[in-house]
């Protein structure tokens, strides 16, 4: 056997042997966070500052291992691994966990967040709370969300209304309220990994696609495609989660001290959340590279009253109390609903 065949043969018998013992190698515990995004964003910053402090916290007694821009795996991959304890903590977008629960499906409902301080609002609430253990009986122990921001269109064409959408093909992430948001305006949508998306733009596999611009600029995706539309339209935030096992496994002095230091990564990546995709956008503009359109509010109003009918389709399955709540966290003004009898 070739040196470096036996090498990386003996590599993986290792990694599936810290696998196998719960994250633990020579007594310190080892905590494995995969993400997709790019280390500049609210979530890879938020990954870099955890790791930081648990380094200074309780050194020697706990190891984070991050690895950002999807070079470990997927998203799709790290929620299998983080349900199998291959992985220990991940920031899954909760648009994802579609298929494992129908409650998180409000965050896509799109218009329902005016803004990132309602979803705070929410997620402070405690419909909002009693969604982080939502999962914990599938293998996903909610411990904190993250935000990234609002959402804004990418488009080969200035979409100042929904018709100007009709026939574009979407790239959207794993979830059914955003196929429907597609359908009504007339867009065809195709479920696509991130990873993905830049090559599938550049190639005209797909035309368009929906994202918060720290994730557009940090992607590249601004330099294939000629024109971005300051929507706001939704949300895309994370569930902090761990695998309930591992993580009640823990001693508990290193658990709390863990806690802690979530506590404090969460309200910096949250704080500071909205300042990151502002410079984004900043750096956007500066490029030069695509046609900022801002929409007038007549226009911006065509785009959720297209949108609408969505939130009555997924009201009945995520719980109407969640939709309630949600909405009232949202300014006055919007929280008018499609349907004038509630
Ligand atoms: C996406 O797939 O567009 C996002 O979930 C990526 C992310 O993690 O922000």
């Amino acid at each position: 056997m070739g040196k470096a065949l036996k090498a990386s043969l003996v590599a993986i018998v290792c990694l599936l042997a810290a696998a196998c013992a719960g994250g633990r190698e020579d007594g310190v515990i080892v905590i494995k966070f995969p993400h997709v995004v790019a280390p500049t964003t609210p979530k890879g910053k938020g990954a870099e500052r955890f790791k930081q402090l648990v380094e200074q916290r309780l050194p020697g007694r706990v190891r984070v291992e991050v690895y950002p821009s999807g070079q470990l795996m997927n998203d799709d991959d790290s929620m299998e691994a983080l349900a199998f304890g291959e992985v220990q903590m991940i920031a899954a977008s909760l648009s994802k966990f579609d298929r494992l629960t129908k409650r998180f499906q409000v965050f896509d409902l799109p218009f329902l967040f005016p803004d990132i301080e309602s979803v705070t609002r929410f997620q402070q609430s405690p419909e909002g709370r009693s969604l982080l253990g939502a999962l914990a009986d599938k293998g996903f122990l909610g411990l904190a969300f993250w935000h990234n921001g609002m959402k804004q269109f990418g488009a080969p064409r200035a979409l100042r209304r929904p018709e100007d959408a009709a026939g574009l093909k979407f790239r959207i992430m794993e979830s059914d309220v955003l196929l429907e948001q597609m359908r009504q305006i007339g867009g065809n949508a195709q479920k696509m990994d991130f990873g993905e998306v830049y090559q599938a733009l550049q190639t005209g596999a797909i035309d368009a696609q929906e994202n918060t611009w720290s994730n557009i600029y940090s992607q590249k995706f601004f330099e294939v495609q000629d024109y971005l539309m300051e929507t706001n339209h939704g949300y895309i935030g994370y569930l902090l989660a761990v695998n309930p096992d591992f993580w009640n496994g823990l001693p508990a002095d290193i658990r709390a001290e863990l806690e802690q230091i979530l506590d404090q990564v969460t309200r910096e990546v949250n704080g500071e959340s909205s300042a990151i995709n502002a410079e984004a956008l900043r750096k956007i503009i500066d490029s030069g590279a695509s046609t900022l359109v801002e929409l007038t509010p007549e226009e911006l109003e065509s785009w959720r009253a297209a949108m609408l009918p969505v939130w009555q389709l997924f009201e009945d399955q995520i719980g109407p109390d969640i939709v309630q709540a949600a909405r009232a966290a949202g300014s006055p003004e919007t929280i008018a609903s499609p349907d004038s009898s509630r």
